[in-house]
């Protein structure tokens, strides 16, 4: 079989893996059920808590962010649940809400701009939601919601649960799901975290796990009590991806070799590098200021260049990036900044992307 040549994707997820993570997939398989296996899940559990910022339950379980997404609605929203769209990852989760039975609501604002926490505040005043979810980091569009002050707010109405997709920010942003009160904060393993994709991981709040016992149907993979349960063994209710949580474990060790708040710090470098690109290139942002998100830019295309064309060129040089998402292909395009990716790498892709343009 032929292998295809290696490409640094600036892709907003997956993200590229560095190739001893990748390695670390192909240790010999052992038993779920074996004193190994939970002594790799003992392992990892605890040093995970610092990407949610709590000091309470993390799950890990087999299944993209998705899965986290519908689990939080099953296990969490009781009637009727808020939305706040502001993208096409918020609007899914809108209806996901829908599509497992429970009634939902969006507050909908125009992509590109963020939900203010006044506007989540009038809606709860109503009484007549038990949860919130919100997308901290639309992939989309690149606005990074102001989730600690959305929190705030939901705090001031106690039967609220506030459940967070931070799928393309944790890892790469610090998060602080017991001081903000996030009762549920999932993500993705193959966003910030630089994973291969196949694992989705989350805190839970103890409001979370007694909502989910109230809860009849929450049905069977993603239920929260079997993960509880099954946690005080090491173990999980199902086969897990032993070869991903390999990769996990030794990403761990990586990330606290470069620490947590130098890989926060790293990102936000990688965020302003990309941003003064943008203005000395001449483009635009496509989310408002103040709401950029440190993890992927997405930047409007105002100098109309073919984006297509753009890739093609960067291919060539081992490189590619994203183009807009859905009907924003082409009048946008996304630099992902955000892994393992380092200053030099950034560096090296705005230069050629700068070399393109030359070339226009
Ligand atoms: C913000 C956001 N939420 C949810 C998802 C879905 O995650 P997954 O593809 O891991 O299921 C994505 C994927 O890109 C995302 O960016």
């Amino acid at each position: 079989m032929s292998q295809s040549p290696y490409i640094k994707i600036f892709i907003p997820g997956p993200v590229d893996v560095r190739s001893e993570i990748l390695a670390a997939q192909t240790r010999p398989m052992i038993g779920h059920r074996s004193p190994e296996y939970a002594e790799l899940q003992g392992r990892i559990i605890p040093r995970l808590r610092p990407i949610f910022g709590t000091a309470g339950r993390v799950f890990v379980v087999t299944a993209s962010g998705s899965g986290l997404q519908e689990a939080a609605v099953r296990n969490c929203v009781r009637e009727r649940c808020l939305s706040l769209v502001n993208g096409a990852f918020s609007q899914r989760w809108y209806e996901m809400v829908l599509a497992n039975g429970k009634q939902g609501d969006a507050l909908e604002v125009p992509p590109g701009q963020a939900i203010h926490p006044e506007q989540v505040d009038e809606k709860l005043r109503s009484g007549r939601y038990d949860a919130v979810t919100v997308v901290y980091n639309e992939t989309s569009t690149g606005v990074f919601n102001p989730v600690p002050e959305i929190a705030a707010v939901v705090r001031n109405h106690p039967d609220v649960l506030l459940l967070v997709d931070a799928v393309s920010c944790a890892g790469g942003v610090e998060i602080k799901a017991d001081e903000w009160g996030l009762d549920v904060c999932l993500t993705s393993s193959q966003k910030a975290l630089a994973l291969p994709p196949g694992l989705a991981l989350c805190s839970v709040s103890d409001r979370a796990m007694e909502r989910a016992k109230s809860i009849p149907h929450r049905g069977w993979y993603f239920d929260f009590l079997q993960y509880e349960k099954y946690a005080a063994k090491n173990h999980t209710p199902a086969t897990p991806a032993i070869s991903l949580m390999y990769a996990l474990d030794a990403q761990l060790d990586s990330i606290a070799a470069e620490g947590w708040q130098n890989r926060f710090a790293r990102h936000k470098q990688l965020m302003n590098l990309v941003h003064e690109w943008v203005r000395e290139a001449g483009f635009d942002f496509f989310a408002e200021e103040g709401y950029r998100s440190p993890t992927v830019t997405c930047v409007t295309n105002t100098r109309g260049i073919d984006v297509a064309a753009l890739n093609a060129f960067l291919r060539q040089r081992y490189m590619l990036i994203s183009n807009g998402y859905g009907n924003l292909k082409d009048k946008t395009f996304r630099i992902a900044h955000m892994g393992d990716t380092t200053v030099e790498e950034i560096k090296a892709l705005l230069d050629a992307i700068n070399a393109f343009l030359k070339g226009q």
